[in-house]
């Protein structure tokens, strides 16, 4: 018999996605999956050692100093799948770890294709590992993961760099109970997540005085420029954060300096700012390092183990699958 698989039209999802939100009612809104294409993943990049933001290095100095740790609370044959990979840079140190004791299978899974190279290219000299990258979001991505595990193995999955501070609350816990369905009791999940700090501190890291940030965000625009044939002029559009004390999250705004109508012709949409209104683009929730433990519960894991780094508050918390 012969099966054909109907794969979705990026391209069409995409625009399905921009007219979606910025269509809504009130406030407008675009994913944020959709900042990392070519030139949003080489700009993350930059932003990640950024002086004001501190969160990818004390990802990093956790991952580095506490890797045998992590790595011992874990049984033998375990296979590696990490969420949102980028370039996997901090992961080598938990990946190495694991190395010295097992051959290892790491499976990236990305939905940036040039986050996914890079990932490549940066881990591939591990010795006694494979890597086999997805280009997949998250969660389709861990159950292609899961398929190939064999009777005994064990799935250590990564979620790193605080990505989950991207989905609101009520969303990171729909989230973490899906991923736990795919996973089997024992599983374990290392989550990285940045704490509360001053206000100032969290609006720095996200508005950088060199304009990175900015820059990661207007992409979003000069990709519907480039991929929906839209007419954005980027410099009538600036750079905003905000804090919602309560969300406790980050925000990333896109403001129309003035009232202007933009035509995205491949969303079949034109679309009307005043002056002053925002497209929301990204948040970044902060967590307390206690409340990690009653998410572990809500969502059908425990946590077994946390990390905090002391210079920039960030936890590295060993979730296990109930
Ligand atoms: C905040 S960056 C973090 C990268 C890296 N984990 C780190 O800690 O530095 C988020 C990464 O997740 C990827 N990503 C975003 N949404 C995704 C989705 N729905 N499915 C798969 N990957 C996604 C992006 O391409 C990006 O590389």
């Amino acid at each position: 018999m012969l099966i054909h698989a109907i794969t979705p039209d990026p391209v069409y999802e995409f625009a399905a996605d921009i007219r979606a939100g910025l269509t809504k009612s009130g406030q407008k809104e675009l994913p944020s999956k959709y900042l990392y294409d070519d030139v949003g993943s080489a700009l993350f990049e930059v932003i990640s050692v950024l002086p004001e933001y501190g969160l990818t290095r004390a990802d990093e100095r956790l991952l580095q100093r506490h890797a045998s740790d992590i790595v011992g609370q874990l049984p033998s044959r375990v296979l590696v799948a990490e969420l949102g990979s980028g370039t996997g840079k901090k992961t080598r140190w938990v990946l190495k770890a694991l190395c010295r004791r097992q051959h290892t299978s790491y499976y990236p899974i990305e939905i940036s294709p040039t986050a996914l190279a890079m990932c490549k290219r940066e881990l591939g000299d591990i010795e006694s590992m494979s890597i086999v990258g997805f280009e997949r979001e998250y969660l389709d991505g861990l159950l292609e993961v899961a398929a190939r595990r064999r009777d005994g193995d064990h799935l250590l999955v990564l979620f790193l760099g605080s990505t989950i501070g991207n989905f609101d609350r009520p969303a990171a816990l729909t989230f973490l109970r899906q991923l736990r369905q795919i996973l089997l009791p024992g599983d374990s999940l290392l989550l990285g997540t940045d704490l509360e700090k001053p206000i100032p501190q969290l609006l720095d890291a996200y508005h950088d005085p060199l304009g990175v940030t900015a820059a990661f965000n207007l992409n979003l625009l000069a990709r519907i420029n480039r991929e929906l044939d839209a007419d954005f002029i980027l410099t009538d559009f600036e750079h905003a954060v905000r804090f919602n004390a309560e969300a406790r999250s980050v925000e990333m705004h896109l403001r129309s300096k003035r009232a202007q109508t933009v035509s995205i012709p491949r969303a079949e949409l034109s679309v009307n700012f005043s002056a002053d209104e925002t497209i929301w683009t990204e948040s970044s929730h902060k967590y307390s390092a206690e409340e990690l433990f009653d998410i572990a519960q809500q969502t059908g894991f425990h946590c077994q183990a946390q990390w905090i780094d002391a210079q920039w508050p960030f936890a590295e918390n060993l979730f296990i699958a109930e």
